[in-house]
C-alpha cells in the first residue's frame, strides 16, 4: 500500500511511486548478512565496523546487533565535491576519527552503492591506514557504477535504478525515518 494514510502521515503527504522493501524483508536480509559476517572472520581477531554517515545509521545499528561476535563501531562523514560523473573532485572528510586500523579487520558499511564516486575516493585512503583487511558491506547496490575501487563482499539487495528513500536514505534530508525502502 504505497500511499496509505499511514504512509502519507509519515511522508507528510508526499506520494511514493512504490514500496520496494518492507521492514520485514529488510530485517530478514540484515539478519542473514549478520550471520555471513559473523562466519567470515576468525574468532579472536579484532573487527571494526565503520559506518559512513549519515545514510548508514539505521542499517548499521540493526546490522551490528546481528553480528554475534565482539566488534567495535566507528563512523566517518565524507563529502565529495566536483561533478558526480568525473573522478576529479575532492574528497572531504567532515568527521574522521582516524581510528587505528593496524591489525584490525575493517568493514565499511554503506547505505547504497550508486555511482561509487565517494567510495572510490575513500577506499585508497582507508587502505593506506594499513587495516588487516578491508571489506565493504552495502545494504543496496544499484550496479550502475562503471568502476569500483572495492566490490562489496556483502550486499543486502540488488536495487533498481530509481531514487530510493527510507531506512536511512534521504531526499534532501527527509524520509530517513521511514521503516521501509521506497522510491519517489
Ligand atoms: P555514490 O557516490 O553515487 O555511490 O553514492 C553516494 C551516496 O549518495 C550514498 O552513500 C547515498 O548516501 C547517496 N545516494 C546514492 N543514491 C541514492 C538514492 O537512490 N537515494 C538516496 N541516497 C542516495
Ligand atoms: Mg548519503
Amino acid at each position: 500500500m504505497p500511499n496509505s494514510d499511514l504512509v502519507l502521515a509519515r511522508t507528510g503527504g508526499r506520494e511514493l511511486r512504490r514500496i520496494i522493501y518492507t521492514p520485514e524483508e529488510i530485517a530478514a536480509r540484515v539478519k542473514e548478512m549478520g550471520d555471513e559476517i559473523t562466519r567470515h572472520y576468525p574468532a579472536g581477531e579484532p573487527l571494526l565496523v565503520l559506518g559512513l554517515l549519515k545514510g548508514s545509521f539505521i542499517f548499521l545499528s540493526d546490522l551490528v546487533r546481528e553480528i554475534t561476535r565482539p566488534l567495535q563501531v566507528d563512523f566517518l562523514v565524507a563529502s565529495s565535491y566536483g561533478s558526480g560523473t568525473t573522478s576529479s573532485g575532492e574528497l572531504k572528510l567532515l568527521y574522521d576519527p582516524n581510528a587505528d586500523f593496524e591489525g584490525r579487520h575493517v568493514i565499511i558499511v554503506e547505505d547504497i552503492v550508486d555511482s561509487g564516486t565517494t567510495l572510490n575516493r575513500l577506499v585508497p585512503l582507508l587502505r593506506s591506514r594499513g587495516p588487516r583487511s578491508l571489506e565493504l558491506c552495502a545494504l543496496l547496490h544499484k550496479h550502475v557504477a562503471p568502476h569500483l575501487a572495492l566490490e562489496p563482499r556483502w550486499v543486502g539487495f540488488h536495487a533498481p535504478n530509481e531514487f530510493l528513500i527510507g531506512y536511512g536514505l534521504d531526499h534532501s534530508e527527509d524520509f530517513r525515518n521511514l521503516p521501509f525502502i521506497g522510491s519517489l
